[in-house]
């Protein structure tokens, strides 16, 4: 909540959020504090989550929105998106919630559990989202261009938005072409280059977008730090992009 309240404080005014994520109460909280204590309205805001795997059948769509809505204390969303392409068996709130990947994850070796949801039914119920005034725009996360220029071809109500993973490592270059030329705009996330693949000791320090020379180099030019660096080059390309900071330095570091 007070990483939210900050980075609003900072001037944040996009947020993303998720069911997956595991934490939109204190978003929620966050939000709220920002808007009682005066530093923004509801409408200076832009907020998205994300509809997660295991309610892709159109039954489940509505009711986790407005988990997702309670969770934030909202009544509506500025965006919803598809998280994944990926549909995965129901898993009722009261069980587990945030759901995740595994469908038993007790047991000795968890696996994933498939559910026979095409990917247009569950597009179909986040359009009755939009009929319904829940949720202004919606779209799609993680997408290949195949998926997307096949959902363009079903969707009565176009995507407003394709957010993908991209950073210096992984430019999309093609798909994010395909989207322009579709006119939807894209959203890039980890814009620093995936950095949480260290927290999570994925990857080594040396191997950061952030300690490559090219980057180095350009910054001392500019007279700004690396991360500012990558994260323009991110805007430059015409995308939004939403590096996720805990500290505050950071996120003023990342606004600037
Ligand atoms: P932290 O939250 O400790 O600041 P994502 O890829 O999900 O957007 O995550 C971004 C990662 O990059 C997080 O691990 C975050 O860590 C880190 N990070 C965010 N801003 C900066 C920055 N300006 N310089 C270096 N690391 C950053």
């Amino acid at each position: 909540a007070q990483t939210v309240y900050s980075a609003i404080a900072a001037g944040y005014r996009h947020l993303d959020s998720a069911s997956d994520y595991g934490n939109e109460k204190e978003v929620g909280d966050g939000i709220k504090k920002a808007i009682d204590d005066g530093l923004v309205s509801r409408e200076d805001l832009w907020i998205t989550s994300k509809l997660w795997n295991t309610y892709h059948a159109p039954e489940h769509v509505k009711p986790a929105l407005e988990k997702t809505l309670s969770d934030l204390q909202l009544d509506y969303l500025d965006l919803y998106l598809v998280h994944f392409p990926i549909a995965l068996q129901y898993v009722p709130f009261e069980e587990r919630y945030p759901a995740e990947w595994f469908y038993d994850p007790n047991v000795e070796q968890p696996k994933m559990q498939f559910a026979k949801v095409p990917l247009f039914k569950t597009w179909q119920a986040m359009e009755e989202l939009v009929d319904a005034k829940l949720v202004t725009q919606i779209g799609v996360c993680n997408y290949n261009s195949a998926l997307f220029q096949d959902l363009l071809n079903y969707a009565r109500i176009k995507p407003a938005m394709l957010q993908i993973e991209s950073h210096p490592y992984l430019t999309q270059k093609r798909l994010i072409k395909l989207a322009k030329e579709n006119d939807v705009p894209v959203t890039s996330f980890s814009p620093l280059g995936a950095l949480s693949y260290l927290e999570l000791n994925m990857a080594d320090k040396t191997e950061s977008v952030l300690e490559q020379s090219v980057v180095k180099a350009a910054a001392e030019r500019v007279n700004r730090t690396p991360a500012q660096v990558v994260l323009r080059w991110g805007v430059q390309r015409g995308c939004a992009i939403i590096p996720k900071s805990t500290k505050l330095e950071r996120l003023k570091e990342n606004i600037d």
